[in-house]
């Protein structure tokens, strides 16, 4: 494997172990996360693949394929932990974290290797948070991966690398999908119990692919309208008197007390959780294909209601749907990154055709495509 080879390069000698994490592909329930709410994510067949190998005097050495030349040694010397920079800010800060909650973990030298398409909003961050956290779990002997509470807690431990260290205030979807993904299976996982569900989904069964159109732009504004959403929910919640707005049962009310941003960013959450239910309820019955004009809804939902899409991602779905995609919608945080469309065998190449079209008629680089069948979830592979 190449990240052994790299790992013998950079450090020489063995690693201890290869670990692998995935990305992920969600559903639908986008934007629920954070408020308490549904998802349904799938792990995808690309990650990150990890060497690793422990130290006894705490020091962290970090390379990465993907950025050659820049090795950072993280000791007193470079700041610790904290000295970490761009790519590497990660893995230190599940580092961080881990020995920050009193788990007893040493040093480590890694070599990362990534395989997510660039720019496709298909959670690479996430990947290489788990993965890190999976080694440590493994070199440190802990033992979390052996139980799906385990592994939560691993995704958890993701999360708030990511959320307290890096300073991305996402929820624990990307998370959850990478730690606890199986193959074949969509993870529906309530985020507020963390209770999760492994739902079969074999798309193929049904004639049914699902496509994967990734725009290759991300908006610069992405990150700071994430936390403003975040902020909106939050104030609608504590206006409507209730924890999360998981919890409003009566829509029709509580638009009735809200304006603005907030009203509108209610109507969204409180309708794709809806929507969550009424897919894991289709998916039950054996009802694939119907699940489509949900994803219609929920992408003009994120369009109108959450305002995070955007010009490229918005002209991807509504080319898919005119080349006989059965449903399309962003997928993801939004501001760029990835559309997915539920499209029947026969029409792939179709709806394929109609999106290149669509962007080459606006003079937009061509997007990307990929196909993606749920992916097993972070392993050891050696
Ligand atoms: C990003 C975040 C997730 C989730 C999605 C939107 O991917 O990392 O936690 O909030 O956006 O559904």
């Amino acid at each position: 494997m190449r990240v052994a080879d790299a790992f013998r390069d950079a450090y020489g000698g063995e690693p201890t172990g290869i670990w692998h994490a995935p990305g992920r592909v969600n559903l639908i329930g986008e934007h629920t996360d954070y408020n308490d709410g549904f998802v349904l994510p799938f792990a995808v067949p690309w990650g990150v693949t990890l060497a690793a190998r422990p130290r006894t005097d705490g020091v962290v050495r970090l390379s990465s394929l993907q950025e050659p030349g820049d090795v950072q040694v993280l000791d007193d010397l470079g700041g610790g932990l904290e000295g970490a920079r761009g790519w590497a800010r990660y893995p230190a800060g599940v580092f961080w974290v881990m020995r920050g909650t009193g788990l007893p973990v040493g040093g480590a030298d890694i070599v990362i290797d990534g395989d997510v398409p660039r720019g496709a909003g298909l959670s690479s961050s996430a990947a290489l948070e788990v993965a890190t956290a999976l080694a440590l779990d493994d070199l440190y002997g802990l033992g979390l991966a052996a139980s799906d509470t385990g592994r939560m807690e691993l995704a958890g431990i993701g999360r708030r690398a990511e959320n307290d260290f890096v300073g991305m205030p996402c929820g624990i979807m990307d998370q959850a999908a990478s730690a606890l993904g199986r193959e074949g299976h969509a993870l529906f996982l309530d985020c507020r119990s963390l209770a999760s569900r492994r739902i079969p989904l074999d798309l193929a069964a049904h004639g049914l692919r699902l496509l994967i159109i990734n725009t290759g732009v991300h908006h610069e504004l992405a990150d700071g309208q994430y936390a403003r959403r975040r902020q909106e929910c939050e104030n609608a919640a504590k206006r409507l008197g209730v924890a999360a707005l998981r919890d409003v049962t009566d829509l029709a009310a509580a638009l009735g007390e809200l304006t603005g941003a907030e009203r509108a960013r209610t109507q969204h959450v409180v309708t794709e959780n809806h929507r969550v239910e009424a897919v894991i309820g289709l998916l039950r019955a054996g009802a694939v294909p119907e699940i489509g004009a949900l994803l219609n809804a929920s992408h003009l939902s994120l369009r109108d209601q959450f305002e995070v899409s955007c010009a490229e991602l918005d002209v991807a779905v509504e080319a898919a749907i005119r080349g006989g995609a059965r449903g399309a919608r962003m997928t993801g945080g939004g501001f760029g990154g990835s559309a997915i469309a539920l499209v029947a065998e026969e029409r792939v190449d179709q709806v394929r055709d109609r999106v290149g079209q669509a962007y080459a008629e606006r003079g937009w680089a061509p997007p990307t495509f990929f196909t993606a069948t749920p992916a097993a979830g972070a392993r050891r592979l050696a």
